[in-house]
């Protein structure tokens, strides 16, 4: 008989934006006709920029020649494009990494849940509540947990909530976890973390042989100089995290796929007897066993935003997006609505009114507005009454939506 894991019934029943694609899909063809803006999931609207395409299209053009076709790659990524993300993402910010502390791999989502598997099932995690629903349903998924209880928690996790009073960072867990789960610039909620945070938990971390999951997705949109982009640049931080990137965000992959994780030589886990195993060579094990590496042309394209072209590119493109996040934040505080984040991150964090919850503000604003954008209770129980504006749209349907709103 072919059994289930059962961990998969613990979850809810779908994963939250594709729930919110159902909805949207209804209204509309309930409703022919109504325009429909999108403002939900954080996904790029705007192209690949020409010094990446270029790139992209020679990788392609290389693939058609005898002479430079390519097999398969190193599944961890070509130096080229590992050499300059040590060199342009770090190097650049006094951090020394060695390329081969880097893995190219396929996006952020399948890393942050892919790297459970090489960790034991008692480890005991901690994330954030509001938090990016991935980290929570893969720790489901690799049974970490109980069960869901009524409040939305799953028995097994501890939960940190990140709320108004708390300025939306997580509290050191009273409680000791193992592995610890910190997003900065945080999505959902744009708050970004300074030096003096993220060093409490570097050296929180530190004292009790914990190790953070740093995902950095949204680093290339912070613009207070004072921010960290990378954990790596507190003291410490090598021996107790992983960092995730990605070129979704950052430079329009969404739809062309490319990412990496960073694991520092230094980084110890302990097996059963407490004797302490280096991190990196069990993920190059999984990585090198489980995914053949991303394509060539692909690892081309990402490479090309480090020349000095891409790079100037890129940046417009994510000013862009800070500018659409500005216009949105203005307008909503305009119209009297309590707003947080969108300015070191694409999404802006709102608070409904009239103690609307999240889903009743979701249906309003798509029924009498016809704009979409993501209940903030789909990312935690914290997140409850309050709402999350991607500014990843075109700027004439932020305007429009803006518009919309006012009249609702
Ligand atoms: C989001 O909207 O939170 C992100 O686009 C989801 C993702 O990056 O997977």
């Amino acid at each position: 008989m072919a059994k289930i894991n059962e961990n998969y019934l613990k979850l809810k029943a779908g994963y939250l934006f594709p729930e919110i694609g159902r909805r949207v899909r209804e209204f509309a063809q309930a409703n022919p006709g109504k325009e429909i803006i999108r403002m939900g999931i954080g996904d790029v609207t705007q192209p690949l920029t020409p010094a990446v395409i270029k790139a992209f299209h020679e990788g392609v053009e290389e693939m058609a020649s005898l002479a430079t076709f390519k097999g398969y790659g190193p599944e961890q990524g070509y130096d080229f494009l590992r050499e300059a993300i040590a060199k342009n993402d770090y190097l650049a910010r006094g951090v020394q990494l060695s390329p081969d502390e880097i893995f190219v791999s396929d996006g952020s989502k399948c890393d942050t849940g892919n790297i459970q598997e090489i960790f034991g099932n008692d480890n005991i995690i901690a994330i954030g509540d509001p938090v990016y629903p991935v980290y929570a349903d893969t720790t489901v998924m690799s049974g970490k947990t109980g069960s869901c209880q009524s409040n939305g928690y799953f028995d097994g996790i501890i939960y940190m909530p990140c709320t108004e009073e708390n300025g939306f960072l997580p509290e050191l867990p009273t409680e000791r976890p193992d592995l610890i789960f910190l997003c900065f610039p945080n999505n959902p909620t744009g708050t970004v973390a300074t030096r003096e945070v993220l060093q409490k938990w570097v050296d929180y971390a530190t004292k009790n042989q914990c190790i953070i999951f740093y995902d950095a997705a949204y680093e290339a949109f912070i613009t207070d100089p004072s921010i960290p982009h990378s954990i790596y640049e507190i003291e410490g931080a090598k021996s107790v995290a992983i960092e995730f990137r990605s070129f979704s965000k950052t430079a329009g992959f969404t739809g062309t796929r490319c990412a990496f994780t960073v694991i520092p030589d230094e980084l110890m886990a302990y097996d059963s007897d407490g004797k302490p195993h280096p991190v990196k060579p069990l993920w190059m094990r999984r990585h090198t066993t489980k995914f053949n590496g991303v394509s060539y042309p692909v690892q081309k394209a990402a490479a090309a935003i480090y020349s000095e072209e891409g790079a100037k590119e890129v940046k417009a493109v994510i000013n862009y997006y800070l500018e659409n996040a500005r216009i949105m934040r203005n307008s909503l505080q305009e119209q009297g609505y309590t707003v947080f984040g969108g300015i070191n991150a694409p999404y802006v964090w709102v608070k409904t009114k009239n103690g609307l919850t999240s889903w009743e503000f979701f249906d309003l604003l798509l029924g009498e507005a016809n704009v979409v954008g993501t209940p903030g209770s789909g990312f935690g129980p914290s997140g409850e009454g309050y709402f999350r504006f991607s500014a990843f749209a075109e700027r004439a349907n932020v305007l429009k939506a803006m518009e919309r709103l006012k009249k609702i």
